[in-house]
């Protein structure tokens, strides 16, 4: 029966789908130091302290010949030194999209009618009633979404946004098929996108292409309506240009769930009441966190039957 190994603290019920399946141990740990020498076949991982690159790899167990991360995103791995290892790669694409959909479309809102001041409001114990003009937003009806990375989830945030009567457009490494971009624009570029958005939601991974992609440049282009959204990776986003922009009024606002540097992150965004901002929760729901344990258990058992599971990365 395969060993399997969790360097990631995970939930209860998910820890139990792993323990029906194989012969399986969890012993977080956030640092090289403390790897856990138990003979594992396989780990499991999640983007955080832990980098997967040569000197990592060269520290596991020489028995492991699978790491499982427990997430989408991969830029915690350094998938040719895996692949050089003799090492397969697996990650958790598609089941949780519904979930980071659902937060996308939260921050939109939650940037759209100031739920930060709102909350601060009512917590402060300093409101004095209702008025006209108390805390006025903005309507979806009728704004345009920009998405920046029209996957799985880009996608099904559109689903959410043109529900609210919003207009879609987008851009992609490549353009959708007609029966996935269904009514949505394709744009050249993210400049493109930028001065055509009311809202700009990124929902791509982090590359060496899309690091910060959201610069001094693109900001200079957008519109002074637009609102950021990031559910993406927090180094999509060039922190000091974002802040000059917001300060500078030269954008409306930003609702972010990732940070460059998470848990860390830059404290002026806090000063900012049209800042927006969740602890990296997009796909923190049961739901998402059990699919994407079937997920891995599918695909590890798959692997280890000789198979080649559709979310096998290298
Ligand atoms: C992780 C994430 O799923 O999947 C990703 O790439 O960014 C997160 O939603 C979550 O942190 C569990 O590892």
């Amino acid at each position: 029966m395969l060993r399997l190994l969790s360097l990631a603290a995970l939930p209860r019920q998910v820890e139990a789908l792993f323990e029906s399946a194989f012969e399986f141990r969890s012993e977080p740990c956030d640092t090289p130091k403390a790897l856990p020498d138990w003979p594992a076949d396989a780990i499991i991982c999640s983007p955080g302290s832990l980098k997967f690159n040569d000197a990592m790899l060269s520290r596991l167990s020489p028995t492991v010949r699978a790491l499982a991360t427990y997430s989408v995103g991969h830029e915690h791995i350094d998938l040719p030194a895996c692949k050089a290892a003799g090492i397969a790669v697996f990650n958790t694409p598609d089941v949780l999209a519904d979930s980071v959909a659902d937060a996308a479309l939260l921050l939109i809102l939650g940037a759209a009618r100031r739920i930060t001041e709102s909350v601060a409001l009512i917590r402060s114990g300093a409101w004095t009633g209702w008025t006209p003009t108390q805390l006025n937003g903005t309507e979806l009806r009728g704004k345009t979404l920009g998405i920046l990375g029209m996957g799985t989830i880009g996608q099904r945030a559109a689903d959410r946004a043109r529900s609210f009567g919003m207009s879609i457009i987008y851009t992609n490494r490549r353009r959708l098929p007609a029966n996935l971009e269904r009514d949505a624009r394709f744009v050249a570029d993210a400049h493109g996108l930028a001065m055509q958005s009311d809202f700009l939601l990124l929902a791509c991974p982090s590359t060496a292409e899309t690091r910060h992609i959201i610069n001094r440049a693109l900001l200079g282009r957008a519109r002074p309506t637009m609102i950021l959204v990031n559910v993406g990776r927090g180094d999509l986003v060039d922190d000091d240009a974002l802040l000059d922009a917001l300060i500078g009024r030269r954008i409306a606002g930003a609702a972010l769930d990732v940070f460059d540097g998470e848990p860390r992150f830059d404290r002026r965004y806090l000063e900012i009441p049209g800042v927006f901002m969740l602890p990296h929760i997009g796909s923190s729901t049961i739901e998402a966190r059990l699919g994407m344990g079937r997920s891995l258990v599918e695909a590890l058992r798959s692997w280890t039957a000789g198979g080649t599971p559709p979310n096998r990365l290298v």
